[in-house]
């Protein structure tokens, strides 16, 4: 059953970001004869059959073109030649992969965004990869799909409120064709991997979207919108959350008109009855500390506080798209951090779901509050296997971790083990940090059970501390990704502010352990 709480207030979500990559398909390699073609070449120019046959009649050779250009397929390195002599085509771009041996699932992700970079101011409108590789052994049809992720994913922008687009209108038509060895096999990988893809871009769209536009009740709707791939979604509004006595997630919300909601995500696609893997997110769709009020320098950037929720929704998008064959159900706390007249004070002592009493110390650490009862009520109302809660939930952690890697904490080795595992093969870092009773009393209190503050020091771990109070010993494991979800430099396969990061890193934990 959805529940819907005044969605006749509901700010038109439409005319999301286009991301400007309309259409990629597959064929069988075969020189291309015209056109914008990108050719692959490796270490001391090395180049695959097919591909020696193209470069094979410049004028000069591609020797002596790359030379003349300073080119000698180092990795990610190119040579743009337009209107090459000896060859019928427009343009023709050879890409550097360097060496082959040793090239990662990232590497080829990197090229895909690397070469639609210099598609892109070539103004392309279509182009032809010829994903050749220059030694060894055929490409294959999974790294292919990882190159075309690399080039969708690089293609996002969030320019919907750019009233002149930043690329001509006509050119927003990038068609890409890529010809690999297997088209077959690589189309079936683009599939699952496009999914995946989709779900990040989902999390960049939501994270990027400002508050005025997407607050409780348009994230929900947004949830909702996964039901067209299976998921069901439920909405618990205020009334439901107050029979919770979800007094910790409630109060976060007191000074503030906007809604507070909770969406809960279910995709059943394992063993009927098999305990699920739960992911939780936060999702405070604007942060401003509350009555202990942030500094007004860059708080702009606490439109993206709802990140974790963004990306167990993205993750939710992912694993659905692709027909996961796992139990999985996300739910995500949504509310606003406002001051006014109704809004918690420092001194307050609220109830949570679990019946802990917090004493709010600084009513700016507020996601732990609402991750102590979304938490509480994922693992008591689905038993989960696992439980993943996700959180811009610290500044510590930049302190700690810059934007390089999230933060990981876990009540379980093994969980811990598989989530570094799955960081590694996605690409999407993470970097465990400690847990233990010694710095579990730093939040304890005279006044109540816990408080919701540790002191300066430690800040990333005390909150950790806080939300283990709360996963009621599920195994159970918290990704602090203040660091990691937004602001981070620009890259080879993220151009925008928003990065959509846990997406793939969640999806890769499910598809490696989850499935049966
Ligand atoms: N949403 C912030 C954390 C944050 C900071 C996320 C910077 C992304 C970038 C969180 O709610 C917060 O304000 N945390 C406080 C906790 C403190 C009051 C104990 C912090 O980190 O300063
Ligand atoms: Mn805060
Ligand atoms: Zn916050």
């Amino acid at each position: 059953m959805v529940l819907f709480y005044i969605l006749t207030t509901l700010t038109d979500l439409q005319g999301q970001t286009m991301t400007k990559l309309n259409k990629i398909s597959f064929s069988k390699i075969d020189a291309p004869s015209k056109g914008i073609v990108v050719a692959l070449a490796g270490e001391a120019l090395a180049t695959g059959a097919a591909t020696a046959g193209l470069v094979g009649d410049l004028t000069g050779g591609l020797a002596n073109v790359a030379e003349i250009g300073g080119f000698s397929g180092k990795k990610k390195t190119s040579l743009d030649l337009v209107a090459p002599g000896g060859l019928s085509l427009d343009r023709l771009i050879v890409f550097g992969t360097g060496a082959m041996d040793g090239l990662t699932r990232d590497d080829w992700r990197a090229f895909g965004g690397a070469v639609l970079a210099s598609l892109k101011s070539a103004k392309a409108e279509a182009a032809t990869i010829v994903l050749e590789a220059p030694e060894g052994e055929e490409l294959d049809a999974e790294l292919a799909a990882e190159f075309a992720m690399g080039a969708k994913l690089r293609a996002y922008e969030f320019d919907k409120y750019k009233s002149k687009k930043n690329d001509d209108k006509a050119k927003k038509t990038l068609k890409l064709t890529l010809q690999v060895a297997d088209p077959k096999a690589a189309r079936k990988a683009w599939t699952t991997a496009e999914g995946i893809a989709d779900g990040v871009i989902l999390a960049r769209d939501l994270v990027n979207e400002p508050a005025n536009v997407l607050g409780p009740v348009e994230f929900a709707a947004k949830a909702a919108e996964l039901e067209a791939l299976g998921v069901e979604v439920e909405v618990l509004g205020e009334k439901e959350m107050k029979k919770l006595k979800m007094y910790a997630l409630l109060c976060v919300d007191k000074g503030s008109v906007s809604q507070k909601l909770i969406a809960i995500m279910r995709w059943n696609g394992g063993k009927k009855g098999a305990a699920p893997v739960a992911l939780v997110g936060k999702g405070v769709v604007f942060d401003t500390g509350g009555i202990s009020i942030k500094p007004a320098g860059g708080m702009e950037d606490m439109k993206g506080d709802m990140g974790g929720a963004a990306a167990v929704t993205g993750a939710m998008h992912a694993i659905a798209a692709r027909k996961a064959k796992a139990n999985v159900v996300g739910v995500i706390g949504l509310v606003e951090n406002m001051p006014d007249g109704n809004a918690q004070r420092p001194g307050d002592i609220v109830t949570a779901m679990s019946g802990t009493n917090i004493e709010i110390l600084n009513t700016d650490a507020e996601g732990r509050l609402v991750l102590a009862d979304a938490m509480w009520y994922t693992q008591e109302k689905f038993k989960p296997a696992i439980m993943i809660d996700l959180a811009t939930l610290t500044g510590a952690v930049l302190v700690a971790l810059g934007n390089l890697n999230a933060g990981l904490f876990s009540n379980n080795d093994e969980l811990a083990d598989k989530l570094q595992d799955a960081a590694k093969a996605s690409g999407e870092p993470l970097w465990r940090l400690p847990l233990s009773k010694d710095y579990d009393k730093l939040i304890d209190t005279p006044n109540a059970d816990v408080k919701n503050t540790g002191g300066r020091w430690a800040g990333s771990i005390t909150a950790a501390q806080f939300l283990q109070r709360f996963s009621n010993d599920v195994p159970w494991a918290h990704l602090d990704i203040a660091g990691t979800a937004f602001g981070a430099p620009k890259g080879d396969t993220c151009q925008s502010w928003a990065s959509g990061y846990g997406v793939r890193l969640l999806n890769q934990l499910v598809a490696d352990h989850y499935e049966s």
